[in-house]
């Protein structure tokens, strides 16, 4: 069974203390921390580029699991792979077809990537990975539109996960967008082993109970739905 992973979003942190801010989420108990690199264009929104990746790279102890909201993943491949990214997920919608998504797996695989990443937002059908599915090794929905934090976790995107795991997926299944308390159990139940989460987390009175408290509401929701 794939472990239960909590990535807290980067985005969501104060970036004029950076380095402080990872090593606090780290202590306090986190698995990954997941960037949001975003490019004004495939979202209405503009945040962190390979130099300031590279820079937290250097301060991290933990993966680095690099979320593209990127018109152009395949220019920008090389960049995000030498600056450490440990995941790199780009989106299927800018993909065009299942070469062109192929194309863009390749050249990260190529660049050194250890975890290639497909996305899909939440008005995208999920068959649209499926002739992927083979060639990565995690399948990030989004459960909110991408590009701001705390906006409101999209329930109607459950059956997405259920259909990946129906199909026989077993690789990583990440879920992004809204998580807190409320969310995250019917997100486990459904098949999701690795949990984003942004304003939930570095929001929280105590991060570290935070954490600890989502593996643990993660793991009993799962043993639930096995049950
Ligand atoms: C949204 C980003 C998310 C975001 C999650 O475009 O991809 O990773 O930071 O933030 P919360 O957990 O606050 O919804
Ligand atoms: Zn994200």
């Amino acid at each position: 069974m794939r472990p239960i992973l909590i990535s807290p979003s980067l985005l969501s942190c104060d970036f004029a203390r950076l380095a402080t801010e990872v090593t606090r989420v780290e202590e306090a108990g986190a698995d990954w921390l997941h960037i949001d690199v975003m490019d004004g264009h495939f979202v209405p929104n503009m945040t962190i580029g390979p130099p300031v990746v590279e820079a937290i790279g250097k301060v991290a102890r933990r993966p680095l699991d690099v979320h593209l909201m990127i018109t152009d993943p395949l220019k920008y491949a090389s960049h995000y792979a030498k600056a450490g990214a440990h995941v790199l997920t780009f989106h299927i919608e800018v993909a065009g077809s299942a070469a062109g998504a192929r194309e863009v797996i390749d050249a990260f695989r190529s660049e050194g990537v250890r975890k290639v990443g497909v996305a899909l937002n939440p008005d995208t059908p999920v068959e649209r990975v499926f002739d992927v599915l083979d060639l990565v090794d995690l399948v990030l929905v989004m459960s909110v539109f991408p590009g701001f934090g705390g906006q409101k976790f999209i329930a109607d995107v459950l059956p997405k996960v259920r259909a990946l795991r129906a199909r026989g997926f077993e690789r990583d299944i990440e879920m992004d967008g809204g998580i807190h308390a409320g969310t995250l159990p019917a997100c486990a139940e459904a098949g999701t082993n690795v949990f984003v989460a942004g304003s939930a987390i570095f929001g929280a009175q105590d991060m570290r109970s935070t954490i600890h408290g989502f593996r643990e509401s993660a793991e009993r929701a799962r043993a639930g739905s096995q049950a």
